[in-house]
C-alpha cells in the first residue's frame, strides 16, 4: 500500500458503513465497538495512520424519512443525511479518544482537509461532506487526495454480488473483479438520498478516475477488515483496477 505524499508513515482510508454501529443490537454492538478501538490501537501502535469515513446507518434513513415529510428536495436530503454521518462519526472519534488514541479532535468537512489532519494525526474520523453521494464516495477521494493505493468498503454484505442478494437468493457473491465490472453492476446513476446499494455508483466512478483499488467485505466481522488492512486475503471481495 502507498503512504502519503510528505508523510514515511502508511496511510490507510476505510468507509465505515453507518449500519455497522447498529443501535438495534446493543450486545453485538458493545463487543464490536471493544474490538474496533482494539483494532484502532494496534494501527497506531504501529505507526500507521488510519482515515475513517463513517456513514450514517438507522440515524440517516430515520432523519431522512423524516425530513421528506417537510421536503423532497434532494439536495436538502442529502444535506440532512451528511448531518447524521457527521453524528456517528462523532460518536466513532469520542470513542477512540477515549481510549486515548490520537484521534483528531475535529470532523473535517472536505477530503482534502482531512487529508492535510492525517500529516500530524495517526487518525482521522470523518462522515459525508457534499450532496450527491455516499460516504463509500468521500473515503475513494480521501484515498486519491492522501495518494493511498486502496480503500476498504465495509459494510454490513460479505461480497459484491452479480445481482442484488435481497431480491435474487441465486446471487452469487464476487471474490475478484475490476471497477470496470463493478461498474456494471451497480450503473452509473446516483443513488437517491438514503437509498443503499452494495458499493455507491459515484465511488466507482471515482475509483476508476484515480486508480483505486478497493476492498468491499462484512465489517460486521472486524478480522475481515483487520486482514484487508494488513494486507493479507480477505474474506470479500477485492476490486482490482483493472
Ligand atoms: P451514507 O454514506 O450513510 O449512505 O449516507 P449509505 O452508504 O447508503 O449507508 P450506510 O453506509 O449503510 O450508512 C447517508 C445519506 O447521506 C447523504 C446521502 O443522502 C446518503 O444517502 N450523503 C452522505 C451525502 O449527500 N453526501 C455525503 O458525502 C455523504
Amino acid at each position: 500500500m502507498a503512504g502519503m505524499q510528505g508523510v514515511t508513515m502508511p496511510t490507510h482510508i476505510v468507509a465505515l458503513g453507518g449500519s455497522l454501529l447498529r443501535p438495534e443490537e446493543e450486545e453485538l454492538r458493545a463487543m464490536w465497538f471493544g474490538q474496533l478501538r482494539q483494532l484502532a490501537v494496534h494501527f497506531e501502535g504501529n505507526g500507521r495512520k488510519l482515515g475513517i469515513v463513517v456513514g450514517g446507518g438507522l440515524p440517516a434513513r430515520e432523519a431522512i424519512s423524516l425530513a421528506r415529510n417537510s421536503f423532497t428536495d434532494p439536495y436538502r436530503l442529502d444535506t440532512v443525511g451528511i448531518a447524521a454521518t457527521r453524528l456517528n462519526a462523532t460518536i466513532l472519534q469520542q470513542s477512540l479518544l477515549e481510549v486515548g488514541c490520537k484521534v483528531c479532535d475535529r470532523i473535517p468537512e472536505t477530503t482534502q482537509d482531512a487529508a492535510e489532519l492525517l500529516q500530524s494525526h495517526s487518525i482521522v474520523v470523518m462522515g459525508g461532506t457534499t450532496p450527491g453521494h455516499t460516504t463509500d464516495a468521500v473515503a475513494v477521494a480521501l484515498a486519491r487526495d492522501c495518494s493511498a493505493a486502496h480503500c476498504v468498503i465495509a459494510t454490513n454484505v460479505s461480497h459484491v454480488h452479480d445481482s442484488d442478494p435481497r431480491v435474487n437468493p441465486e446471487a452469487k457473491a464476487i471474490e475478484e473483479m475490476t471497477l470496470a465490472e463493478l461498474s456494471e453492476i451497480t450503473g452509473t446513476e446516483p443513488l437517491a438520498p438514503g437509498e443503499s446499494a452494495a458499493v455507491d455508483p459515484i465511488a466507482v466512478k471515482w475509483a476508476i478516475d484515480a486508480a483505486i483499488k478497493l476492498a468491499v467485505l462484512d465489517g460486521r466481522d472486524l478480522s475481515r477488515l483487520e486482514d484487508a488492512l494488513e494486507g493479507r486475503e480477505f474474506v470479500g471481495t477485492l476490486v482490482r483496477v483493472e
